[in-house]
């Protein structure tokens, strides 16, 4: 695989309003030119933006998607939640899945793993994140941890066509720090392996998260392993956005 095919997915976690959808419109110029057709790109911003967003970029590459969805798939009485039928109606394609934000406020594998199955039921892509803490790290625990999220998050999903792996060590999260070549090759390759153990083919993509920022993009997508990135900060700002792409895509 070359790397003019990545998937660069920008969550945006708590931030952003409707101003900022022309910064985003930036990409789009960007995106169209032959070199970069091949990668996708996905948008990620704040439940409130994605029907605007999915408006803005209705005829062009660009994909919304939602950073998160309450686990039942049908409408109820859920005050202030949001589930994948609501996000599929906004215009989104696409839905992050278990991001260590949110695993530390409280999600398990097993509510993780019925977020999936109604992301699957509305055929909504999914960024499934996985990542260990940094005292697992310590400890040793990384290939367990990684192991036993994707077993857990993924137990009985039988349609992988949707769904795409977000390696996301916590300790790299809005840190600076990345792991080291070495590091992430290991662990890359530890996921694929967990996934062709569970039997899938080997069309799953796995991405990278974690301080991604222009200055080590080209690094980062040497590590043939790396199929795409979930960018947090640098992504809220479009001229970096557009850089990782471009330093990326070689
Ligand atoms: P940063 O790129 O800000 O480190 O965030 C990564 C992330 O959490 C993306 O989901």
């Amino acid at each position: 695989m070359t790397n003019n095919n990545m998937i660069f997915v920008a969550n945006w976690k708590m931030n952003g309003n409707f101003s900022d959808i022309s910064k985003a419109k930036i990409l789009n110029k960007l995106i169209k030119q032959r070199k970069f057709k091949r990668n996708k790109v996905v948008y990620c911003p704040p439940y409130t933006l994605i029907k605007s967003f999915s408006d803005n970029f209705k005829k062009t590459n660009i994909s919304v998607g939602a950073q998160n969805c309450h686990h039942q798939s049908e409408y109820g009485a859920k005050t202030g939640s949001i589930n994948c039928k609501l996000i599929k109606s906004s215009g989104a394609k696409y839905v992050i899945i278990g991001h260590s934000e949110n695993r530390i406020d409280g999600e398990t594998d097993n509510l993780l793993n019925k977020k999936i199955q109604s992301a699957i039921k509305e055929n909504l892509n999914i960024i499934f994140c996985i990542g260990e803490t940094l005292n697992q790290k310590k400890k040793k625990q990384t290939s367990k941890i990684l192991k036993n999220q994707l077993f857990n998050g993924l137990r009985n999903i039988k349609n992988f066509k949707n769904i795409s792996i977000a390696y996301e060590p916590v300790w790299a999260i809005g840190t600076g720090i990345v792991p080291k070549k070495s590091e992430l090759e290991r662990n890359m390759k530890l996921i694929k392996t967990y996934l062709k153990k569970l039997k899938r083919n080997n069309s799953i993509k796995v991405l990278y998260g974690g301080s991604v920022k222009p200055d080590n993009a080209s690094e980062l997508s040497k590590i043939k392993e790396i199929e795409g990135f979930l960018i947090g900060g640098a992504s809220l700002n479009a001229k970096k956005f557009v850089d990782i792409i471009k330093k990326s895509s070689i």
